[in-house]
């Protein structure tokens, strides 16, 4: 039986090709400056984010790590939405190791909008915890901020002096289905991070961006956190090979979840409007039974998700799977009782 894997565009893994441009990069001491691997990488992030400079971190956790530790600080409040990442899935590590409070803010479909930003900022008094930060995420659980949205929430930013950093895991999914460049999206934040390692398909490895002075810090509080890097030229040959050759192909996946969301519509243990996918994240409510049933049920077919409330299942698309594997995949969940 073959195997569709749908739960997450992390699981893809090194083609041929980007194996054959690793085994081929060029490579140098990078806490000397001195990898041209990782030089080339982080020029082509500041270039296309249209920021100063870029940093190759490890993680899109440790990008945003950073970023906490640069704009907010100790005692300071970061003001995101509580379905975000950093609040739901990074071990509080803005807290924990940068000394700043995560403050969960309500939003429709994830986003943050002016309105709640501002009952967040509290009144100047010498007892109140100041806010040191706004922090985005751009696809937020596939869902992309619109033009104007950006606007607002950076316009805020502005008028209210806080910085703004972009979680931009999946930032080129988010520039396909808006319409936007990457430049013209990083534009709106201070700082932004992208995943090499989701949907471009690089094993490892993400780029944070913003001025040369923050880049400059950043590179101070990555070996602080232990990520200074040394021939990892190797692993930014992946990413390099992803920016050339994998940002267009999104738009595959795109597709593909569109496709796969309106097979789900027409199921009756399956409650979602197609119009809701926006990018290459599904997420949808079962009926009648519980989502561990489906995942399972699925599963034993082949069709792997993730569930990860009572009645709630996620799919991802991804390089993983393509062509063909749509139809199948789609025929699958039709047949699904
Ligand atoms: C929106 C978002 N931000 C950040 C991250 C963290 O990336 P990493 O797993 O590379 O730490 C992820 C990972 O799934 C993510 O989805």
């Amino acid at each position: 039986m073959k195997t569709y894997d749908l739960r997450s565009d992390t699981i893809t893994k090194p083609t041929d090709a980007m194996r054959k441009a690793m085994a081929a990069a060029e490579v140098g001491d990078d806490v000397y400056f001195e990898d041209p691997s990782i030089n080339k990488l982080q020029e082509m992030a500041a270039e296309l984010t249209g920021k100063e400079a870029a940093l190759f971190v490890s993680s899109g956790s440790m990008g945003n790590l950073i970023s906490i530790f640069l704009h907010a600080g100790q005692g300071r409040e970061v003001l995101c939405h509580r379905d975000s990442h950093i609040i739901h899935h990074e071990l509080s590590s803005g807290s924990a190791l940068a000394g700043a409070a995560l403050i969960g803010l309500e939003g429709g479909r994830g986003k943050l909008n002016p309105g709640a930003l501002s009952s967040a900022v509290r009144p100047d008094r010498y007892d109140n915890c100041r806010s040191g930060m706004v922090e985005l995420e751009n696809t937020i659980n596939g869902v992309y901020y619109r033009r104007v949205e950006l606007k607002a929430v950076s316009d805020f930013a502005v008028a209210a002096g806080l910085p703004v950093h972009m979680d931009g895991a999946r930032l080129f999914n988010a520039a396909l289905a808006s319409g936007m460049t990457v430049s013209e999206i990083a534009a709106h934040a201070d700082s932004v991070s992208f995943c090499l390692s989701k949907g471009l398909g690089a094993p490892v490895g993400s780029c944070l961006c913003g001025s040369k002075e923050f880049i400059k810090e950043a590179r101070r509080i990555r070996k602080m956190l232990g990520g200074g890097m040394r021939q990892a030229g190797i692993l930014a040959a992946a990413g390099i090979y992803a920016l050339e050759n994998n940002v267009e192909r999104l738009a595959d996946d795109h597709a593909a979840a569109s496709r796969i969301a309106e097979a789900l519509s027409g199921c009756s243990w399956a409650e979602l409007e197609p119009a809701d996918v926006e990018t290459n994240i599904i997420f949808f409510n079962t009926v009648g039974r519980s989502a561990g049933q489906v995942v399972e049920s699925l599963a034993e077919k082949g069709v792997l998700g993730s569930s990860d409330g009572a009645s709630t299942i996620r799919l991802v698309t991804s390089l993983a799977v393509g062509g063909g594997d749509i139809d199948d995949i789609c025929s699958i969940i039709e047949g699904e009782a």
